[in-house]
């Protein structure tokens, strides 16, 4: 939702920001600019409508020197996709520009008080009304910047992640945040800035960062100075990243989301690494054995989430009310927020969120604490928000997601729900000795045979090929499949813009069914599990009203497949582990399907990866 990158230091900063913007595209590709200070002193804003490339090429032959420039790709909020709103955003006199990443809340009534004070607006944003704000502060009080920028935040109600140049200062970056993230890489005698480490780790490992409320001051020579909105100087860690280049450019795939569909099978070896004990077939989750008591003494568990984190949730909930025996439900995080719900110190809440940033489920977390629960964080983005909100936590470590549409964090957060489910259940006792080390074998054994299942690559790209004339899909799947359909049919609107639904597979005949004829796909999860003879009687109902089946069975089915116009085979194994492996035909069903409608799988249009807006 917004990429901001800044840097400061003794190169040229162009191509430096153009990199990281760039690496950072994924966050909103509608329009992109930058703003650099030339070596004559200038202060330059350039930007346009497109991406990172329409930026490049409406820079080309102009003047991109200096060493010291900040950059934006933008993600609309108030004000249409133009170059007028495309940040960075120049004051009225032209010294000061500022790019934002977040919402101004209050912009229309600050908006209003400038315009009666004179001051004159070129775009519609209320990122405009932000830089505005600062220089009218800064000039009618005559305040240096970092006061201004202090008294302007605290008149500011919403979220921000900013930078801001100062044509007479030109040896510093003013940078702060509010509820959208903002990370100063910290190289030798220069500095970097980005909305996250991605642009940074070229440069240095070496990162702070910023909390919700805190300012940074970043000048040649010096080093960084934080303060808070009240001028208090406060102290600060400087951190390591963890994160390698590879992990953030595609190696040799045309697009991140088949990399990461790919990367699945060691990402979820990554994810158990340290975890699960193969030799004792046991697993360990530091925060378990830390945090024993707590998530064992819970009533109930809720878990908030959004989007593909969501669909997570409900077979997590499966699981944990499988095999632990205690009670869970799954909320969205923007309804749960929303609906004063009861809930106290005897619940554990569990937040999932692959970006970490998510602002619905980081304020589901600020209300469930408020009332007392116990907070519990699965997410993907190490140092993120939603992880520092939390009272313990698991990462799911898969690395970076690049592609809108998550793939690996998916299976991914399946994978630390599993193990959460497990090592709760052993702890409480709820499970028996012989099923507690079938499920961790098993599981251990899922990269292997989710291996397998990417070699059908080629064959649901022609699989695919037969279903792109449609203009509507429907999934369905059962018990720990339901969720995996839900998933499908949001992969496939997300990337390729087909109508997609997910649905229980008994619920077709209370609605759904009514849209099937001959022009109607119909995904079926029809693996072999105690439900099987129910998904067979309703692939015969489709089959009877002329529908085309694509089903995924288990390997060896006979009944199925000899109903079906396509199917996928997958890999035997247990019920509740089906999921993980379930989910990879799906992404590459849509995958493929995009592609042959000629879609950026990338970069779908109207979506951002990390939504930290409303
Ligand atoms: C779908 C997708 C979104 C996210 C949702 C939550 O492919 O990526 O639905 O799952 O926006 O994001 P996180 O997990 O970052 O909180």
């Amino acid at each position: 939702m917004c990429g901001i990158v800044g840097y400061l230091g003794q190169r040229n900063a162009y191509p430096v920001l153009i990199k990281g913007l760039k690496r950072l595209e994924y966050r909103g590709y509608d329009s992109a600019g930058v703003a650099l200070i030339t070596q004559d002193g200038d202060l330059q804003v350039y930007k346009t409508k497109g991406k990172v490339s329409d930026l490049e090429a409406y820079a080309d032959e102009k003047d991109t020197s200096g060493c010291i420039g900040i950059a934006h790709t933008r993600w609309a909020t108030h004000g249409e996709p133009n170059s007028t709103n495309a940040h960075p955003h120049y004051s009225a006199s032209g010294n000061l520009a500022l790019i934002h990443n977040g919402i101004i809340e209050n912009y229309a009534s600050l908006k209003h008080q400038l315009t009666e004070a004179g001051v004159e607006f070129k775009s519609t944003t209320d990122t405009e009304v932000l830089v505005q704000l600062i220089e009218y502060i800064q000039t009618s009080q005559h305040l240096d910047l970092l006061t201004a920028v202090r008294i302007a935040l605290q008149r500011v109600i919403g979220a921000y992640a900013i930078a801001i140049l100062d044509r007479s200062n030109p040896n510093q970056i003013i940078a702060a945040r509010k509820s959208s993230p903002l990370v100063v890489g910290i190289g030798d005698g220069e500095f970097f800035l980005g909305s996250d480490a991605s642009p940074i780790i070229e440069y240095t490992d070496k990162v702070i960062y910023l909390n919700d409320g805190e300012i940074a001051v970043i000048r040649t020579g010096h080093d960084v100075e934080i303060v808070d909105l009240n001028n208090t100087h406060l102290e600060h860690e400087v951190k390591t990243v963890d994160l390698k280049l590879g992990q953030i450019e595609k190696g040799g795939f045309p697009h991140f989301m088949l990399k990461e569909i790919f990367d699945q099978p060691d990402c979820l070896r990554d994810c158990m690494r340290g975890r699960i004990n193969t030799e004792a077939n046991n697993v360990v989750l530091s925060a378990i054995i830390d945090y024993k008591e707590r998530l064992l003494n819970a009533r109930r568990i809720i878990i908030v989430a959004c989007g593909t984190s969501w669909h997570a949730s409900l077979i997590g909930k499966q699981l944990i009310e499988n095999i632990c025996r205690i009670p869970v439900e799954v909320e969205y995080a923007s309804e749960f927020r929303y609906s004063n719900p009861v809930i106290d110190s005897h619940d554990v809440v569990i937040a999932i969120s692959q970006s970490g940033e998510t602002a619905d489920t980081l304020a589901a977390i600020h209300l469930a604490k408020e009332r007392g629960a116990f907070i519990y964080g699965i997410c993907n983005a190490v140092g993120s928000s939603i992880a520092r909100a939390t009272d313990t936590g698991s990462y799911i470590h898969v690395g970076p997601e690049i592609g809108v549409a998550s793939t690996k964090a998916f299976t991914g957060q399946v994978t630390v729900l599993t193990m959460l489910a497990l090592a709760l259940a052993k702890a409480k006792g709820s499970i028996n000795q012989a099923d507690y080390e079938q499920i961790v074998g098993e599981l251990n054994s899922i990269p292997d045979k989710m291996q397998l299942l990417l070699k059908e690559n080629d064959r649901i790209r022609d699989i695919s090929r037969i279903f792109t004339y449609a203009h509507n899909f429907l999934y369905l799947g059962r018990g720990y499949n339901y969720p995996v359909a839900l998933e499908g049919a949001l992969k496939l609107k997300e990337i390729s813009y087909i109508h997609a639904e997910g649905y229980p597979a008994a619920e077709m005949k209370h609605g759904p069914i009514a849209l099937i004829d001959e022009e109607m796909p119909v995904v079926v999860i029809a693996t072999h599990n105690a439900l099987y003879d129910k998904l067979m009687s309703n692939i015969q109902e489709i089959k009877a009203r002329k529908g085309r089946v694509i089903a995924i069975v288990s390997q060896g089915d006979t009944r199925v497949k000899a109903l079906a116009d396509e199917f996928i085979e997958l890999p035997t194994t247990l019920e509740c582990l089906e999921p993980l492996l379930a989910t990879i035909p799906l992404q590459m069903l849509a995958y493929h399907i995009a592609i042959c409608k000629g879609k950026n799988v990338d970069q779908p249009r109207n979506l951002a990866k990390s939504v930290t807006v409303e």
